[in-house]
């Protein structure tokens, strides 16, 4: 931590920036709302247990999971934060079935916006981590038009700025613009956002897996071998693999870009003509797994990196793999050998 020399995010925006006199700063403003957004769920997340807003809000979502009342307030703010910034043409949220178009009144912008307002809420009553993801891509469609969802549905490489917001211990903000990858800390006492972890770089290869080990029997055989294998004694492999799992993607994949290793979510078999993954495209997978191949990882479906995916809509889901490069190559291995993801 080096946030003595005082590198507020803001300031980092702006040097950024400087780096791109084309730059019109229509990026940096977003940023910064972003930033603002991030405090006021902090505010929210820190006084859950005090202010009755803990639980669930009684309804379901579109990917039909019961709806935690600090989802739909995180939600709020986000879409509160960015809507008249001038920045946005349309926006995409995990807790909404549509595209979410900018109202007429207030300008419309050359970016698209897709979050999820809060990730592992299933978990808020037992006070575990949550955060927020974004994901920012350029239009497609003609400046000055509103925005379609075809705006939306582009591949994960073609995002212009991916990241995510923890709110643990201390809330962190994470982002890259493809241009490696920085790390925020906010000092509550001030309300600033301080470079806390410049230029992220997640190790080669790391001593922890990730996943839910309960699902082991409905994965396919390649996963299921390539866990026997982390699990399995090995002094000269390095195994067996300590297994941290949190369930909130968001601090398990955070641990995993610090302390490396692999994070999987892969797909269930349970019903072998139905197979599900349960991760979202373009709310978790991709902006995730642009932060941690620009900190020099790597992810994969299990065919192809999570960011040549093209999404067909904007809910889909993908199996999901990411983490140190080595592991990753060890993964895709026995996903070969044994031809199935
Ligand atoms: P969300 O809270 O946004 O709905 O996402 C929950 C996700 C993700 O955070 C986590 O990795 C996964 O669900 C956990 O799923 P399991 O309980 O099936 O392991
Ligand atoms: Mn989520
Ligand atoms: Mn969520």
């Amino acid at each position: 931590m080096n946030s003595s020399r005082g590198i507020t995010i803001e300031r980092h925006f702006i040097d950024q920036q400087e780096l791109h006199p084309e730059a019109s700063g229509e990026l940096t403003r977003l940023l910064h709302q972003l930033a603002f957004a991030a405090k006021m769920i902090t505010k929210e997340v820190r006084s859950a247990g005090l202010s009755d807003i803990l639980g669930e809000a009684g309804h379901m979502n579109v990917q039909g999971e019961v709806v935690q009342k600090l989802d739909e307030i995180s939600n709020d703010v986000i879409y509160r934060s960015m809507d008249h910034a001038g920045v946005l043409c349309c926006m995409a949220s995990e807790e909404r079935d549509e595209m979410i178009a900018i109202p007429k009144e207030f300008r419309c912008g050359k970016y698209t916006l897709a979050f999820d307002p809060l990730d592992g809420s299933s978990n808020i009553d037992a006070n575990v981590n949550v955060g927020t993801i974004f994901s920012i891509h350029k239009r497609v469609t003609p400046e000055g038009t509103p925005g379609q969802v075809e705006d939306l549905l582009q591949p994960g490489r073609k995002q212009v700025v991916a990241g995510y917001i923890v709110y643990g211990s201390s809330t962190m903000m994470v982002y890259t613009t493809g241009h490696g990858v920085n790390g925020f800390t906010l000092d509550p006492t001030i309300g600033e956002f301080l470079l806390s972890h410049p230029n992220m770089k997640i190790p080669p290869r790391g001593k922890y897996f990730s996943v839910n080990m309960g699902n082991r029997h409905f994965w396919s055989e390649g996963v299921r071998r390539y866990v026997d294998h982390l699990t399995t004694p090995n002094k000269e492999l390095g195994t067996p693999y300590s297994l941290r799992y949190i369930g909130s993607m968001i601090a398990d994949v955070h641990r995993t870009l610090l302390y490396g290793g692999i994070f999987m979510y892969p797909m269930d078999y349970k019903d072998p003509q139905n197979p599900k993954s349960k991760l979202r495209l373009l709310y978790e997978a991709a902006p995730m797994s642009m932060v941690v191949e620009q900190a020099g990882g790597l992810s994969t479906n299990g065919r192809m990196s999570i960011l040549d995916v093209q999404p067909k809509g904007l809910h889909d889901r993908v199996p999901l793999f990411v983490g140190s490069k080595e592991e990753i190559t060890d993964l895709n291995h026995f996903i070969e050998k044994y031809n199935v993801i």
